[in-house]
């Protein structure tokens, strides 16, 4: 069945949904993205992914074309033309379209893109994956210095992801300086002796929506968190590891290149905080 999108202020039929060649997302990757859960037909952390889309856009001196809760609306709306229960909202705004190539910025009045489509995942909270866990490979981490804008440059990140494939596994933890950064779309995380283990913010990572919300969780729970960066070798020798993402929330990792994270199951630290997350995220959808 056809989806209902929004294009440029218009809903339309996924078909009929157009963009300029000359969009400065399409030839520069000059955009920036957002992905935010649905459960129950409701929105999951909206108000972290309005406040970061609006920093990431400050950060490329791009204008914001919408309030947030004007965007809000808009996610809303989507979500009930495509009678979205559980599912993602992808949203993306570029620097439009100047009618040309350049490298130069266009005049800041050029209108900014906007895109948003459903993708409806049926199933998403009760993902079976969560049960058994995913296993990982770990590559260098080859991207740029702004890992903390949340662009649409992810032609790396999907060939990492291609890497993890051919390698039998799930995806890919990037390594800087022999220190996971983060995964290919995911914050990363090991527990040792009780302990919650993930990197620090800094330009190196994405400042995971999720990630603020499970880090939050776990330290009203009394579970002792601490923000630093990790090795590939410590991650190995960790009793549990996990992902977290508005995606696929708190995710365990059972193997990393190959050897068995703990006992090479879900630990019980993930399944708790998996169970907290969704918990106390559905009480605050909107
Ligand atoms: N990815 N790190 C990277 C590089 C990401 O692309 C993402 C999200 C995250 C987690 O952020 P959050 O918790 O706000 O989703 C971390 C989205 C889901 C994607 O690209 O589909």
């Amino acid at each position: 069945m056809s989806r209902t999108v929004y294009v440029n202020g218009e809903y339309l039929p996924e078909e009929e949904a157009t963009v300029s060649i000359f969009d400065r997302g399409f030839l520069m990757a000059d955009g920036v993205y957002e992905v935010t859960s649905v459960l129950g037909g409701k929105l999951i952390d909206f108000p972290g992914h309005a406040a970061r889309l609006e920093r990431s856009l400050a950060e490329l001196e791009m204008t914001a074309p919408m309030k947030a809760q004007d965007l809000l609306e808009v996610h809303r709306e989507l979500v009930r033309r495509n009678g979205i229960d559980e599912g993602l909202i992808y949203l993306q705004i570029t620097r439009g379209n100047p009618g040309d190539r350049d490298f130069a910025f266009p005049p800041a009045d050029t209108k900014p893109t906007v895109v948003l489509f459903t993708q409806a995942k049926p199933g998403l909270a009760a993902n079976p994956t969560a049960k058994v866990g995913i296993k990982v490979i770990s590559i260098p981490d080859i991207r740029w210095g702004r890992r903390d804008i949340k662009t649409v440059q992810l032609l790396y990140p999907s060939m990492a992801k291609m890497a993890a494939k051919k390698a039998h596994v799930d995806d890919a933890w990037f390594v800087e300086d022999g220190l996971v950064t983060e995964g290919t779309s995911n914050n990363a995380y090991i527990v040792k002796g009780g302990k919650i283990i993930t990197r620090d913010l800094s330009n190196d990572i994405l400042h995971g929506i999720t990630r603020a919300a499970v880090v939050r969780f776990a330290r009203e729970a009394q579970m002792d968190v601490e923000e630093r960066p990790f090795t590939i070798e410590e991650a190995q020798g960790a009793d549990e590891a996990f992902f977290t993402s508005a995606s696929a929330f708190v995710m365990p990792v059972i193997e990393i290149d190959g050897k068995a994270v703990g006992t090479g199951a879900p630990g019980p630290v993930a399944v708790r905080l998996r169970e907290i997350y969704l918990d106390e995220s559905l009480k605050a959808a909107v």
